[in-house]
């Protein structure tokens, strides 16, 4: 008798207390490992370190080289392109050649290598992306990239979900831009929502 009404007593506080504590704990777990490891998470904010210390609030803010100088391809190419160091050496043939800095740049041109800079943006392999219709109809790269001319070291500022894609596509007065409306800018009432305009 006291044997079955002890271990009564042990199953009445196990569905009581034990249970409940440990299905919280399970949901916790699970919502905590979803929440770390969704993608959005991650990438929204990342920010690799590069190679070398190039400023993008140096050089496309206090001295005002246009963002295409650079990226070239954005108006007429899918990708925008990063530039070859052989852009740099157009004015570090003799800007600041004594910085650190700008040594390495001088020999990785010497030495006929690319500059590995680590990659910042990346949509999945499966997801078509064009910069041309964006750019030339008058998108602003501050909309989807932030306000990139005042970053010491570039940080993806733009969610790369479907669902943000397809917000702007829906919606593009939504859609942040620093002059203002970007429907006004661009005069454009919507982007594509079919799957094969970005699934190709
Ligand atoms: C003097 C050349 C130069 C200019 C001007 C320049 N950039 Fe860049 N940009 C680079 C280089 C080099 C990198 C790669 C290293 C890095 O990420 O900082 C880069 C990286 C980037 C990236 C991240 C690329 C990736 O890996 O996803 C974005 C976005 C970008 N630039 C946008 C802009 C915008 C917007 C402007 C104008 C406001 C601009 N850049 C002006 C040279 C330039
Ligand atoms: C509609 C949003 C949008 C606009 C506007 C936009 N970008 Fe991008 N950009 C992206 C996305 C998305 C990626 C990632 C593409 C991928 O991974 O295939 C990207 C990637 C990049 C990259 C790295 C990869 C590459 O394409 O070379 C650079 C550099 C870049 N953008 C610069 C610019 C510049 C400069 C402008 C303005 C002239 C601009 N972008 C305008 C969305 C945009
Ligand atoms: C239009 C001319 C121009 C271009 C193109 C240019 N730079 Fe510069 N850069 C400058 C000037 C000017 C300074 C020095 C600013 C100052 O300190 O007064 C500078 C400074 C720097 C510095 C800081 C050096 C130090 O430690 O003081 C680095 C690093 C740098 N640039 C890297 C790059 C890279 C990488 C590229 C190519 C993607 C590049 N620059 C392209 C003009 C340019
Ligand atoms: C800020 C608004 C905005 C964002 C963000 C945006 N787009 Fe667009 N996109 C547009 C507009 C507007 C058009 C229509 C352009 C036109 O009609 O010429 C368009 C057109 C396109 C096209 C059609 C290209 C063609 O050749 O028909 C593709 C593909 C596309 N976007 C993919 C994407 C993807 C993928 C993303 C997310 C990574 C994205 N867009 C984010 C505004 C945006
Ligand atoms: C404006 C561009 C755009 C359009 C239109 C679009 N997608 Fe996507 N899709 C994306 C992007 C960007 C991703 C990758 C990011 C993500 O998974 O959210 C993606 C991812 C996906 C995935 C993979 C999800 C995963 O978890 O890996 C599927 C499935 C998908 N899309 C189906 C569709 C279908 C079905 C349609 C039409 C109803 C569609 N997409 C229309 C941009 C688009």
């Amino acid at each position: 008798m006291n044997f079955l009404r002890g271990s009564g007593k042990e199953l009445f506080n196990l569905s009581r207390f034990l249970l409940p504590v440990g299905l919280v704990s399970v949901l916790a777990v699970t919502l905590g490992v979803g929440w770390i490891t969704q993608p959005d998470r991650l990438v929204r904010g990342y920010q690799p370190e590069q190679p070398v210390a190039y400023s993008h609030r140096l050089h496309a803010g206090s001295l005002r080289v246009p963002c295409r100088y650079c990226h070239t391809g954005a108006a007429k190419s899918r990708v925008a392109g990063i530039p070859p160091v052989e852009k740099c050496m157009n004015c570090h043939r003799v800007t600041r050649t004594e910085a650190p800095d700008i040594r390495r740049i001088h020999a990785v041109y010497g030495s006929g290598e690319p500059l590995r800079w680590a990659r910042v943006h990346a949509l999945p392999d499966h997801v078509f992306f064009d910069h041309r219709p964006h750019v030339n109809g008058g998108v602003a790269c501050q909309t989807c990239h932030g306000e990139v001319e005042s970053m010491q070291v570039v940080r993806q500022v733009m969610s790369m979900r479907m669902s943000n894609c397809l917000a702007c596509h829906r919606d593009p007065e939504g859609a942040r831009d620093p002059r203002g409306s970007i429907v006004a800018e661009t005069g454009f009432a919507q982007g594509p929502e079919h799957c094969a305009a970005c699934h190709r």
